[in-house]
């Protein structure tokens, strides 16, 4: 059915017309954006449309109208009163990955703003803002005026979406979690970048995870979102650079809420655990492009030694801990990481048997780290702040019969089997084999690249 202007929509055609592989008009994307964030269409619908997006895709206009309609599905944040360069960082969803805690504090005492809207967990994935809300206090949701307060004082803070900002993917987020509609590039996309058009943002660096933990499961695909991600922002007028990077392993050891805090205060401490030196080497690199872009420094390499230098001096510590204390955290957990990581369960996994870890099924090590409790089943529901699993070894690692390979910490006794079972099918021990080195960083897409890209394709 075809509409014109005066016409009522009905979501029940905008979900056949797209069940059955039409093209949808911003009028209809826009109709379904608000209905997500008013709560006008039901959730039984928006569940059916999002499957029917999942199956056949949006293009290029609807997944910009898509963006720019949830970006626009409640107020939007103005930085231009912090006085300073607004830049954030989003990643494409991993395990273990924690840059967020680092980047923010790191580019703030570095001179730029960074106002970060996040989300939680998401599918196999972790999320942000469950890991920060295992610091007793800390609030996620706060109004514009709290957080440009926080962000006047310490030149960072990492929010929610709320009933009043960026409402439809708020909804969108969550529902997409439980219904099997994660994994598809144009709703990624429109996800992200509604948060990070919604803050205002003047740069944008988005960390796109590629390898058996990314959404997306070949490289092609990695990049074919990376190059959309980076061509809508910047048709919105962000200036954004998407970097490709390995998700073949969890990033550092530690997968799942507090337990991910703890590690990434240990780098900010200025410790250099080698075990975990991707993830200092990540932070540093995303850092660095945030810098850059923001005006701070010359190029992304020199921004990286200026975040180098922030992360010794102590002073991303210290806008971390700022931070934490004005979104009202206890920050007294950072006295003693381990004292306060008090998990219901834990078993020590040891390797069954002798060899070198060829392999990892990141994704499978995901959801093993979400059923120890870390994730939730249902919308809403809390998750365990010390629920989590530590790896011990990483791709490539030789490995003795018995040596323990990795600490799973679950809510209770009965939740330890299930991620076990999980451990030992994702991690592949071999007698014979090295494991195949991948780069941390595989490509970097501007947006004269991301253009040609999609034009090629
Ligand atoms: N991060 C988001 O905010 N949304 C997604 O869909 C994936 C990662």
């Amino acid at each position: 059915m075809s509409h014109s202007a005066e016409t009522p929509l009905h979501m029940i055609d905008i979900i056949r017309k797209k069940r059955d592989g039409g093209a949808l008009t911003a009028k209809e994307i826009g109709f379904v954006a608000q209905g997500a964030a008013t709560g006008a269409v039901p959730t039984d619908q928006l569940a059916a449309w999002l499957m029917a997006v999942w199956l056949n895709g949006l293009n290029l206009e609807e997944t910009r109208a898509l963006t720019l309609a949830m970006r626009d599905s409640g107020e939007k944040f103005s930085p231009r009163r912090l006085g300073k360069t607004a830049v954030d960082k989003h990643s494409s969803g991993g395990v273990g990955d924690k840059t967020s805690f680092l980047v923010a504090p790191l580019a703030a005492a570095c001179g730029v703003a960074v106002p970060m809207i996040s989300g939680r967990a998401l599918g196999h994935t972790g999320g942000t803002l469950d890991k920060l809300e295992s610091i007793p206090g800390y609030r996620t949701a706060l109004s514009l005026s709290e957080f440009e307060t926080v962000l006047m004082n310490c030149g960072c803070s990492i929010v929610s979406q709320t009933p009043a900002l960026v409402p439809a993917d708020r909804v969108l987020y969550a529902l997409r979690d439980r219904t099997g509609t994660v994994e598809n590039a144009s709703l990624i996309c429109a996800s992200i970048l509604s948060k990070k058009l919604a803050a205002g943002l003047d740069a944008l660096v988005l960390d796109v995870k590629t390898g058996s933990g990314a959404f997306l499961s070949s490289y092609e695909e990695c990049e074919f979102l990376a190059a959309l991600m980076v061509a809508t922002a910047e048709a919105a007028g962000t200036r954004t650079v998407a970097l490709l990077t390995d998700m073949n392993q969890p990033l550092g050891q530690a997968a799942g809420n507090w337990i991910e805090l703890a590690e990434a205060v240990e780098l900010l401490r200025g410790n250099r655990p080698p075990a975990i030196e991707d993830l200092r080497e990540l932070s540093l690199i995303l850092a660095g492009w945030m810098i850059h872009l923001g005006g701070k420094a010359g190029s992304a390499h020199a921004g990286y030694q200026f975040a180098e230098a922030a992360l010794t001096d102590g002073a991303a510590l210290a806008a971390f801990i700022k931070m934490v204390d004005l979104q009202g955290g206890d920050v007294s957990v950072f006295d003693d990481p381990a004292a306060f990581h008090k998990p219901g369960a834990t078993r020590v996994v040891e390797a069954w048997e002798s060899g070198v870890i060829t392999s990892m099924d990141t994704t499978a090590l995901g959801w093993a780290v979400q059923r120890t409790g870390a994730g939730r089943e249902k919308a809403g529901e809390p998750v365990d702040p010390h629920a989590g699993i530590v790896f011990h070894a990483r791709r490539g690692a030789k490995v003795q019969a018995g040596e323990p390979i990795a600490t799973i910490y679950a809510t209770n006794e009965a939740m330890l089997d299930e991620p076990e079972a999980i451990l030992r099918q994702a991690i592949h021990l071999s007698k014979e084999s090295s494991s195949e080195v991948t780069k941390l960083v595989s490509r970097i897409i501007t947006c004269d690249e991301a253009e040609k890209y999609l034009g090629d394709h």
